[in-house]
């Protein structure tokens, strides 16, 4: 479906609807196109085919239903039960990201957790007690000295009644707080006074974010043991301005919600099977300034290492340039160049399982000038001679220790089955996810991704999705194949 773009909307029409979407869970492109009478394409869109149907698993199972031509289909769907039982004390910061909140909340809701809000005075001017209780079907939290409520249980009870706090968005002001251990308001005393899990989501203008006390906070908070998610690269709030600051997005939090609440003795089905992961650019030197690059985020890649590794494989994850943390359940080597890349890819064989997602550059420059280069007076560049870099899923498929399950991305902007099924073949991949990158569709640096997996058996259409839920289907197809090969010995 093509993107919507509206414009000339005023400020205040602007503000309902991005509080509607966040309301339903939705983005405000989405909430647009049902207003306007559109189709959701929610993630239980259904209009994809199989090519052979998915293998039981216990872990993480994707619902089933039935095609007219009896074919079976997977959909994913909301696991009501994923957070069953858990109670999430969420304290919203004052930020412009506060709206998120709403959606956090219902998301949370929705997997079965129970959802006690807590907002700073700040957070109020963003967000009205009355939406964040609503959606909550809760008490808002707001004030230490409340002895008049009859709904007031303390900052301990509050702090201790909960099995894991998440804060988001975590300010600036809020980080600086909890580093210095000061309490002088509900949300920072609640923190002073828990002896559970804290997860924080920050959010914030960049310059904020990369100021030296910031970071000596975020320090700080990380050997205190506080857990992070995010903060991601993108536009801000505030025109023209973009870099490192945006809150992670609320499925994120959410994944970042589950690692934390999953216990350690969850099934581990990948356990003793070993990944490598690539994800991410490549950047092709020309001289000390300028370089080959491409769009990539790594977001797909990072999001398919930390699934891996929590379903317990053993995840080697070599990463070219990314403004992304290295995923907890994964071991990262960072590196720059295709060389590099293929390099440390091939010293961390063998593995069972390889995923090249990064998009690593097909040419690199044959001379990497030492110097700057300079233009030549009044007349224009000199020509760039380019080489190809070395196809490191090629070299895999083709390599004495291939993994025995070998699987490729495929970036295309056109004719995107008939490419992917040339590139399983030329590579010797058993599986290529194959996903279009057409600049409208937005998956290059987005969230969403819709992909196609091509085998040698057919094609399957998975709906659009969340890079961390195309991850979690990801392994799960995974773990059905390993199952099968079991059973089959
Ligand atoms: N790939 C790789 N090494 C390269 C180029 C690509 O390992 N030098 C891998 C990617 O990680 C991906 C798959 O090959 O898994 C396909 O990448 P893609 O960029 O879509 O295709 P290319 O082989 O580069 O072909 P083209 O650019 O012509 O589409």
């Amino acid at each position: 479906m093509a993107s919507i773009t509206i414009r000339n909307l005023d400020e205040a029409a602007k503000q309902a609807l991005r509080e509607r979407a966040a309301q339903n869970g939705r983005s405000m492109e989405e909430e647009a196109r049902l207003l306007l009478g559109g189709i959701n394409s929610d993630q239980t869109s259904t209009n994809y085919q199989r090519d052979k149907p998915i293998s039981p698993t216990s872990y993480a199972p994707l619902n089933r239903m039935n095609t007219s031509d009896g074919e079976t289909i997977a959909i994913s769907k909301v696991n009501s039960k994923a957070f069953a039982s858990k109670r999430i004390l969420l304290i919203i910061g004052g930020g412009i990201a506060a709206y998120k909140c709403l959606d956090l909340i219902r998301r949370l809701r929705e997997r079965g957790a129970t959802v006690r809000p807590v907002m700073t005075k700040a957070a109020q001017e963003f967000v009205t007690p009355l939406s964040v209780s609503a959606i909550a079907n809760d008490k808002v939290f707001s004030d230490l000295f409340d002895r008049d409520d009859e709904h007031d249980i303390g900052h301990i009870r509050l702090s201790r009644e909960a099995d894991l706090i998440v804060v988001a968005p975590a300010t600036a002001d809020l980080m600086a707080k909890m580093a210095q251990g000061h309490a002088n308001d509900l949300a920072s005393t609640v923190l002073m006074a828990t002896d559970k899990p804290v997860l924080i989501a920050p959010a914030m203008n960049p310059a904020m974010w990369s100021h030296p006390a910031t970071q000596r906070n975020l320090q700080t908070l990380q050997s205190d043991g506080i857990q992070f998610i995010g903060p991601n690269a993108g536009e801000m709030a505030e025109s023209g301005e973009a870099g490192l600051g945006r809150m992670a997005e609320p499925m994120e939090i959410v994944h970042a919600i589950g690692h934390l609440l999953v216990p350690d003795d969850a099934p581990k089905p990948l356990a003793g099977k070993r990944a490598i992961i690539t994800s991410g650019p490549t950047h092709e030197p020309i001289d000390p300034v300028r370089y080959i690059a491409n769009r990539s985020s790594g977001k797909q890649g990072h999001a398919i290492a930390e699934a891996l590794g929590r379903a317990g494989a053993e995840v080697i994850l070599v990463s070219g340039p990314v403004e992304l943390p290295d995923p907890q359940h994964a071991e990262t080597f960072h590196v720059q160049t295709a060389r590099e890349m293929q390099s440390a890819v091939e010293k961390a064989l063998p593995a069972d399982i390889a995923i090249m997602v990064a998009a690593v550059a097909d040419w690199r420059s044959v001379t990497e000038a030492d110097e700057k280069m300079k233009k030549e007076n009044g007349k224009g560049p000199s020509s760039l001679k380019l080489t190809e870099n070395p196809d490191i899923l090629k070299g895999l498929g083709h390599h004495a220790k291939r993994p025995s399950l070998l699987i490729g991305f495929a970036a295309e902007t056109q004719e995107l089955e008939k490419h992917a099924k040339a590139k399983l073949k030329r590579k010797n991949a058993d599986w290529i996810i194959a996903n279009d990158v057409s600049p409208e569709g937005g998956v290059m640096g987005g969230d969403k991704n819709t992909v196609k997996r091509i085998t040698s058996s057919g094609i399957e259409s998975w709906p659009k999705m969340n890079k961390a839920d195309v991850a979690e289907r990801l392994v799960n197809e995974i773990i059905s194949h390993f199952e099968v090969e079991t059973l089959e010995v």
